[in-house]
């Protein structure tokens, strides 16, 4: 089983930015760990702060892996383009947030990508990851 987690803006901060609210731990140290726990499933990692790169890139995986964990940052409230790449492509997407949007500024309420993936987690830490990989296997 071959999995992409791709990260969107800012979150190559990860570790740096509002610890308060995404933690102290870079996603690097993260992704190792993840690596660790699934070691029958090929995990691969991108991540760019530009949207086209993010829609290249579910194009580029969308027709032939098995699974993508999608955390979009603030294009997920902003991004009619990925909400339709997610569309375009065959491979299931599950959208991810570290921090439970729910819980913040309304314009974090909505977003464009959670009707096109097969699901959404969120508020759950880093462990939001996680919990996005357990729900391809099964
Ligand atoms: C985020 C939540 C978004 O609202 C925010 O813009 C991010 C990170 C999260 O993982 O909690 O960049 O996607």
């Amino acid at each position: 089983m071959k999995i992409f987690i791709l990260n969107g803006p800012n979150l190559n901060l990860l570790g740096i930015r509002e610890p308060s609210i995404y933690g102290s731990k870079g996603f690097s140290d993260y992704f190792e760990e993840l690596i660790k726990s699934f070691p029958s499933i090929e995990l691969n990692y991108f991540q760019s702060n530009h949207e086209g790169e993010l829609i290249d890139k579910l194009h580029e995986v969308g027709f032939s892996c098995d699974g993508i964990v999608l955390n979009a940052g603030a294009y997920t409230h902003t991004s009619v383009a990925i909400g339709d790449a997610i569309s375009a492509i065959n491979t299931p997407v599950v959208e991810v947030h570290i921090s439970n949007v729910y819980a913040r500024e309304s314009f974090r309420h909505h977003s464009f990508l959670a009707k096109n993936c097969k699901g959404v987690i969120c508020g759950f830490g880093f462990d939001s990851y996680r919990l996005a990989i357990q729900s391809f296997i099964s």
